[in-house]
């Protein structure tokens, strides 16, 4: 009996023949979707590690919100560095986590579980080692199938962008490991310029500001949160009333840090993004320049939340800039949609 279950279980369903599962192994927010419901799951990046028994007790946002809370023998991990997985045995066990709670629940009640077709992304600077070790994570989470595509191509998608027309846009996906300025067209990256210094970075760089403004030594996820409700490009002033650790006496401080504290501090890095931007677009070929200039630039990812970013990105280029609508789920939307067309889609598969 339990052999005939067994093999009745590899029986592809024609249902389930197509069941495929998109995953953005993000640095900072790991988004899985699905085909023809999209959207299933949007967590966290984080674990926390017990450190002596060796097992995985938190997972995604809890691992998150437990940040700097934790007793010593728990570690909390962020599996994916600069757009890369750095922890293998980690990630695997977050992917194993989230497709419990989210894909498995599909078939929470049936008895066969169908086969699993995974397709990924990996950014561009990624080497053929860091994108394997995208697909073996998958495999080893129980997908029997999984393709890797480039992740500046999926977002193109998710904007909204024809990636095989021939008229080049410029797409600029502002995330937490890494921010990826590319232009696309014919089906492939044009150009692209990559900087490490993305959200993540961005919270290091308010926390070295505070730290030396202030004398008050914060939390990462504070230092997160400040950026999130102060930093815009509006001059729309807010304050925040904060506390840390003061540097001198390690007793509890609290301080008033304003919008324009956080902007300070971070202005630098979003003036290599512009510069950078610039750069990319001198170093194309006039023809893709016009193109590009008529269709503006494309924001996506989460920093563009930050609001007036796009008028301060537009007004520092001298060209349109939008912000794309959805734009934290773009690159697994932009999968479905790409994957919608198998001809094309096999034209992306770089493994
Ligand atoms: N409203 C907001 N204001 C400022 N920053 C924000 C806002 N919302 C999200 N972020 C930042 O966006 C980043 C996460 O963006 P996103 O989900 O695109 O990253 P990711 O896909 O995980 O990273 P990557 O693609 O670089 O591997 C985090 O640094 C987060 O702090
Ligand atoms: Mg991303």
């Amino acid at each position: 009996m339990l052999n005939l279950i067994d093999r009745l279980s590899k029986i592809k369903l024609p249902i389930f023949a197509n069941f495929e599962v998109y995953f953005d192994l993000g640095t900072s927010v790991t988004k899985i979707a699905i085909k023809d419901k999209g959207l299933i799951l949007r967590e966290a990046t984080y674990l926390g590690l017990n450190q002596k028994t060796k097992e995985f007790l938190f997972f995604g946002n809890e691992a998150k919100s437990i940040l700097g809370k934790t007793p010593d023998f728990i570690k909390i991990i962020r599996p994916v560095v600069s757009g890369v997985i750095s922890d293998f045995d980690a990630e695997v066990a977050l992917i194993n986590k989230f497709l419990e709670k989210s894909v498995n629940l599909y078939f929470s009640t049936s008895w066969f579980k169908p086969a699993l077709r995974g397709i990924a992304v990996t950014p561009t600077i990624a080497t053929e080692i860091e994108q394997k070790a995208v697909q073996e994570a998958l495999y080893k989470a129980g997908l029997s199938q999984v393709y890797v595509v480039e992740k500046a191509m999926a977002t193109a998608a998710g904007c909204g962008v024809n990636v095989f027309s021939h008229q080049p846009t410029l797409i600029a996906d502002l995330g937490g490991g890494l921010i990826e300025l590319s232009i696309i067209g014919s089906g492939g990256i044009i150009a692209q310029r990559t900087l490490r210094q993305a959200g993540d970075h961005m919270n290091k760089v308010i926390y070295n500001y505070i730290y030396l403004k202030y004398g008050v030594i914060l939390g990462e996820s504070t230092c997160e949160d400040l950026k999130k409700t102060l930093l815009n490009f509006l001059m729309d002033e807010k304050t925040a009333t904060i506390r840390g650790k003061s540097l001198e006496s390690g007793l509890p401080k609290t301080v008033r840090v304003k919008s324009s504290d956080i902007k300070e501090a971070l202005l630098t890095i979003f003036n290599q993004i512009v510069d950078s931007m610039k750069e990319l677009i001198e170093s194309a070929a006039p023809e893709i320049v016009d193109e590009v200039m008529k269709r503006g630039v494309i924001l996506t990812g989460g920093l563009s939340n930050i609001p007036g970013l796009d008028k301060f990105i537009a007004t520092e280029i001298k060209m349109d800039v939008a912000t794309s609508p959805g734009l934290e789920y773009a690159t697994v939307n932009g999968l479905a949609k790409l994957a919608q067309r198998e001809d094309e889609f096999s034209k992306l598969i770089i493994l």
